[in-house]
């Protein structure tokens, strides 16, 4: 099957931590046959840390610094390597910069899952500091006022998947990134 993505660019998937970013994208990947990144992953690994660490010893500021980072090496190197299907941290979309790289790197997709969605999927949240601790529900309300105007803004694509299986989501993406790429 010829690959619905041309070589170097990349089937990007944004959205709130929950929204099946990196279910779905492993999906895709199976589906395609292209590469599977993450962004908190690659950043772990560059940083020897895991994320709550990177949150607790330098800060949310330092993560997301190092954020715009990882998408600017991937914009500036498009490799058969660095591209692919790509699932990103759900604050990505906060700076502005990153928002303009996301846009370049390939067709941007926004999985909209609803809050009773979101909190069912982020029941285990140790791995989440803006979850830990905290009044997840009143969390992901105010994550859900102030980020999505910014989804909205980076996407190409939105889709509604809270009640979609993660197969059903990749099939959809797939038909837009036809077109997209077309
Ligand atoms: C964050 C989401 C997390 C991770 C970090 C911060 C956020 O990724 O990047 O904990 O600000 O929403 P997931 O969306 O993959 O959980």
């Amino acid at each position: 099957m010829k690959s619905p993505v041309p070589c170097g660019r990349s089937i990007v998937l944004i959205g709130l931590m929950g929204c099946g970013k990196s279910t779905v994208g492993r999906e895709l990947s199976r589906a395609t046959g292209l590469p599977f990144l993450d962004t908190d992953l690659l950043i772990e690994e560059q940083v020897g840390m895991e994320i709550p660490r990177i949150f607790a010893e330098r800060g949310e500021s330092h993560f997301r610094a190092l954020e715009t980072t990882l998408l600017s090496y991937l914009r500036d190197h498009p490799s058969p390597r660095s591209s692919g299907i790509i699932a990103t941290g759900g604050g990505i979309v906060l700076h502005p910069k990153n928002r303009s790289i996301l846009r370049l790197l390939g067709l941007v997709v926004w999985l909209d899952v609803d809050l009773p969605n979101l909190l069912a999927r982020t029941v285990r949240a140790q791995n989440r500091p803006l979850l830990c601790n905290t009044d997840r529900e009143a969390k992901l309300r105010e994550l859900i006022a102030t980020r999505n105007p910014l989804y909205e803004q980076t996407a190409h694509v939105r889709i509604n998947s809270s009640e979609l299986k993660a197969s059903q989501v990749a099939d959809i993406i797939l038909q837009h990134a036809k077109n997209f790429f077309a």
